[in-house]
C-alpha cells in the first residue's frame, strides 16, 4: 500500500528500480515479465518478455531473444521501445520508454550466455527462424528436443542465435491505483541521470 509519507519522488523512484531489480531476479515477482513494445512497418508490436537484468546506475533493462525474431529486426530499424509492467498486489503500473540496441555475438552476449541454463537455451535452438510458417503444429526444435532438455553440449548450438536487447530508459510513467485515489508521476532521464520529474493527473 502507498501511504502519503511514501508519496515523495525519491521514494517512488527508488521503489521503481528496486521492484524492477527484484523482478529480474525472481520468477515470482510481478516484474519478472513485462510487455515489450516495438514499431514495425505495419504498426505497434507487443509481446511478453522476461526481464533478465536491470542496470540501475545506467537506467537500462535487458531481455534476451533469438536474433532471428521479429522484434530484433524491428529494433534494428527503429530503436524506440516501450516496456509495460503491472503489479496487481502493489497496484502499480509502470510504462518505460527508451531506445534499444541489439547485442549479438560479442563479449557482452558471451557473459549473458554463460548465465543461461540448457533449458533456457532451447529458446534459441529452433531450426526454422522464429515466425516461420509451418504446415503443421511444431516447436521448430530438433525433434529429439521436444521431449527432453538439451545437454549442456547440445545447448551450445543455440549460441549462434542468441541476442541480448538492451533498453536505455528515458522516461518512466508510474501509476498507482489507490483505494483513496490514484496517483501518477513521470520521471525523465538524460544519460542515465534523473533530469525531470512531475506529478501528473492519472
Ligand atoms: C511469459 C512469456 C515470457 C516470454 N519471454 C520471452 C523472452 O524473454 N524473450 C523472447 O524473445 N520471447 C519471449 N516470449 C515469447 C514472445 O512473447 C514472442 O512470442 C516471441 O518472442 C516472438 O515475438 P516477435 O516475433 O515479436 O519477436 C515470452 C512469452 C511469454 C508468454
Amino acid at each position: 500500500m502507498i501511504t502519503s509519507d511514501a508519496l515523495s519522488f525519491p521514494a517512488i523512484e527508488e521503489d521503481i528500480w528496486r521492484f524492477l531489480t527484484a523482478g529480474s531476479k525472481h520468477p515470482k515477482e510481478a516484474f519478472y515479465t513485462g510487455t515489450l513494445g516495438t514499431q514495425s512497418a505495419s504498426g505497434i508490436e507487443l509481446r511478453m518478455v522476461v526481464l533478465r537484468e536491470v542496470n540501475v546506475d545506467e537506467k537500462k533493462t535487458i531481455c534476451y531473444s533469438d536474433k532471428r525474431a521479429g522484434k530484433v529486426a524491428e529494433i534494428q530499424k527503429n530503436p524506440l521501445v516501450s516496456w509495460l509492467f503491472w503489479d496487481s498486489e502493489k497496484r502499480i503500473q509502470l510504462r518505460l520508454s527508451g531506445t534499444a540496441t541489439v547485442e549479438i555475438n560479442n563479449q557482452f552476449t558471451d557473459t549473458h550466455w554463460a548465465n543461461t541454463t540448457p533449458s533456457n537455451r532451447r529458446s534459441y535452438m529452433a531450426i526454422p527462424a522464429p515466425g516461420s510458417f509451418l504446415d503443421h503444429p511444431a516447436s521448430g526444435l530438433p525433434s529429439e528436443l521436444d521431449t527432453r532438455e538439451p545437454t549442456l553440449e547440445e545447448s551450445e548450438r543455440g549460441k549462434m542465435n542468441f541476442a541480448v536487447i538492451v533498453s536505455t530508459i528515458h522516461q518512466i510513467d508510474w501509476l498507482h491505483l489507490g483505494s483513496k485515489g490514484h496517483h501518477r508521476a513521470i520521471f525523465n532521464y538524460e544519460n542515465g541521470v534523473l533530469a525531470k520529474f512531475s506529478w501528473i493527473v492519472p
